[in-house]
């Protein structure tokens, strides 16, 4: 293995892999360093660009911490965390579409009872939502979790906010024995994601913005069901078409429709506008 050429440095790279003991990793690396190769020969990558390329990861990576996952949003805004997600849940009809978890997720969420109050004391919009979990051939799921969460009114998630401690705009609500499931949350804006560090300048040099359209996460799960990660997005929203990290799918934009203060669909007395959504969620049985 000497005196390696333009013509022969990909099989020389690639034999390497022969004695690779697990089948499965062996058959990604092989195609990364494929794809990789044909990529720096389809540019002809320079020696500045190729150094550029390492300080730029190097750059992803000092960004990471326990609270900031500089990776992930690499991959949400170059397509690859919804073609994974695409790939991996593909959904029989009646089942509710998948989109990206995002890094704002936190396990340990309070369960609350239905109709309570996710997002208590929390600034914004009142907005309550109502609907069903059912399976595709339309029978109620008695039991399911939705884990829910949410930015405040102004577009920020609790752990982006030093001055906010513990869990705020988030809950677990279980559906009744008619799968049926109600909670009040603020009315989602649309916000930024994070674009402070080597990822928004990448997004910048592309000429792209990093805004997501509004939407209430849920993460919705049943015994016995598959577990869909999901949201809702605002209908009309101004970022709908224009995703930083093309999460949008139509079947996951609903109506929220705003009510003049009055009394909401759960009786409750309201003294400033509201919303009201309904949507229904369907869990595909498991495999
Ligand atoms: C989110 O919706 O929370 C999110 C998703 C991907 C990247 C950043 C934020
Ligand atoms: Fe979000």
């Amino acid at each position: 293995m000497r005196n390696l050429t333009e013509a022969n440095l990909t099989d020389a790279v690639l034999a390497k892999l022969e004695g690779a003991p697990d089948a499965r990793f062996k058959q990604i690396m092989t195609s990364l360093i494929q794809h990789l190769h044909a990529f720096v020969r389809e540019v002809e990558l320079t020696e500045e660009e190729w150094m550029t390329g390492i300080q730029f990861l190097t750059a992803v990576g000092h960004k990471c911490d326990d609270k900031r996952q500089e990776f992930i949003l690499l991959s949400d805004t170059l397509g690859v965390s919804m073609l994974v997600d695409a790939i991996n849940h593909r959904k029989p009809s009646g089942a509710t579409e998948s989109t990206v978890l995002g890094p704002f997720y936190i396990p340990g969420a309070p369960e609350l009872p239905i109709g309570a109050n996710i997002a208590e004391g929390v600034e914004g919009e009142p907005t309550y939502f109502s609907g069903h979990v059912r399976s595709p051939d339309g029978k109620p799921v008695s039991g399911a979790t939705l884990d829910l969460w949410s930015t405040d009114g102004e577009g920020w998630y609790d752990v982006q906010l030093e001055g906010v401690k513990g869990m705020r705009a988030r809950g677990k609500i279980k559906t009744d024995t008619a799968g049926r499931y109600a909670f009040w949350t603020i009315k989602p804006v649309s916000y930024p994601i994070p674009a402070d560090g080597p990822v928004g300048k990448m997004l910048r040099l592309m000429g792209r913005h990093p805004y997501r359209p509004a939407h209430t996460h849920m993460m919705i799960s049943a015994p016995g069901y598959e577990p869909v990660t999901t949201h809702v997005f605002v209908e009309g929203d101004k970022y709908i078409d224009s995703d930083a990290v093309f999460g949008v799918k139509n079947s996951l934009v609903a109506e929220f429709r705003r009510h003049n203060p009055g009394v909401a669909p759960d009786g409750k007395r309201l003294n400033k506008p509201y919303y009201t959504v309904e949507y229904d969620f369907g869990l595909a049985p498991s495999r």
